[in-house]
Order: C-alpha cells, then sequence, then structure tokens
C-alpha cells in the first residue's frame, strides 16, 4: 500500500505529473492496482463543494478551511481509504498540506498556530497519512504565467503573487517540519525533467515495493 501525494502551488504541473505516475507505476504493479485522484472535489458529488470552495465567494477564512476539510473527509471515506485497504497504491493531486499551506499558514486570519489543532483534527477524523508527499517547486512567477498561457486563473489563482509565495514558503516548512517523507523537484524544468527526478526519487523511497525494475 502506497498513498503517494503531490503538492505545490498553482502552474507547477501537478495534474500532469500525476497521471504520467499514475501511468508509469500502472506499468509496474498493474492498472487495477493504481488510483489516481484529486482534491478539491475527487468524490462522486464532490463537484459542487469544489465549486464552491474554488467560487471565491466565501466571507469566511474559516469557513474556507472547513470546506476543504469536508471535501477531503468525503474523498477519504469514499475514495481513498477504500482503495488504500485494498491495496491499491493512490496518488493524490492535492491533500492536507494544501490545507495547511494554502488556508493556515498563508492566510493571516487563521495563522500558523492553528497548524497544530489541524493536525490534531487530522487524526481524530482518521485521515490516512501520505507515505510521500512530492512537492513540485515553482516560483510564483513563472507559475503565474504558465495559469496565463492556459487560461486557467481561477478565483485562486487570481490573488496575486505575494500570496503564492507565502504559499511556496509554507510548503518549504512544511518539509522541514516532516523529514524523509517529502520529495522536493524543480517544477520549472520541463515535463519530461520533472518527471524522471519524481521517478528517482519514489525509487530511492520506495524501492522494492514498487516492483522488480525498481532499484
Ligand atoms: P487544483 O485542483 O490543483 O487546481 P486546477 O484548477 O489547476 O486543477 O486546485 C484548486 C485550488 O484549490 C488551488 O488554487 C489550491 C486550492 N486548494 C486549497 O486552497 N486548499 C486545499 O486544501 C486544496 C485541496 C486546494
Amino acid at each position: 500500500m502506497m498513498f503517494i501525494v503531490l503538492e505545490g502551488i498553482d502552474g507547477g504541473g501537478k495534474t500532469t505529473q500525476a497521471a504520467r505516475l499514475g501511468e508509469w507505476m500502472s506499468g509496474l504493479l498493474g492498472r487495477d492496482m493504481v488510483l489516481v485522484t484529486k482534491e478539491p472535489g475527487g468524490w462522486p458529488g464532490g463537484d459542487a463543494i469544489r465549486r464552491l470552495a474554488l467560487g471565491g465567494n466565501l466571507s469566511s477564512a474559516w469557513g474556507e478551511f472547513f470546506l476543504f476539510m469536508a471535501d477531503r473527509c468525503e474523498h477519504v471515506s469514499s475514495v481513498i481509504a477504500p482503495a488504500l485497504q485494498k491495496g491499491v497504491c493512490v496518488i493524490c493531486d492535492r491533500y492536507t498540506p494544501s490545507t495547511l499551506a494554502y488556508q493556515v499558514l498563508s492566510n493571516p486570519s487563521i495563522g500558523s498556530g492553528a497548524a497544530d489543532y489541524m493536525t490534531g483534527m487530522g487524526e481524530a477524523i482518521g485521515l490516512p497519512r501520505p507515505d510521500c508527499v512530492c512537492l513540485l517547486d515553482i516560483g510564483a512567477d513563472m507559475a503565474r504565467r504558465r495559469l496565463v498561457a492556459r487560461g486557467k486563473l481561477n478565483s485562486f489563482d487570481a490573488r496575486g503573487r505575494d500570496y503564492f509565495e507565502r504559499v511556496r514558503v509554507a510548503y518549504d516548512v512544511l518539509m522541514k517540519r516532516s523529514p524523509g517523507g517529502w520529495i522536493k523537484v524543480d517544477a520549472s524544468k520541463d515535463e519530461n525533467a520533472v518527471f524522471e527526478e519524481l521517478k528517482r526519487g519514489l525509487e530511492r523511497m520506495f524501492g522494492t515495493r514498487l516492483g522488480g525494475n525498481a532499484a
């Protein structure tokens, strides 16, 4: 059982890399043994909560926080936990580090003091802990240029450069707090180079659990 999470600011290529990792791991483990999913909204019925969370009409930072947490509870209970229980490897595009980085550490109206509270809440709920968090690190300016080129600025993406720089720093803080379980790659490189780096990192981390071909 492997639970792998991809993280980073918008525009770092997480979705592309999640799909490529899914293909690669399906080749190693078998198609039925790999599941690629995402947050927010990666569960049946999750579209409505995704629209609400990303719609930009919320006035309360805590309201936003609890929406992402509620989305995660449903996602875990209906998608992630059943897959992990069957021994399926789950690759998830965003998970708890996103809420910690975007809602908690980068948002002054919640503040870093709530990080322990959120971690305690995750434990009380029984949210599974990722075996590995892959951090796709990229500067806010380059990430923004990519999003504009894709025509994909949602309300979060429109929050501006300073916010995304704060989120980027927040990810580094989170990584330093949990050494061992994180792989950080330079996501400003081209897609193939990033993929190769991710693969090497996962091979180092999981070794034979990735099947016969792994180091
Ligand atoms: P994402 O689905 O990665 O964007 P895309 O539209 O490119 O697929 O993420 C949507 C946004 O949601 C992103 O700006 C980050 C934000 N987000 C949070 O702020 N907190 C969270 O807990 C999660 C899961 C996402």
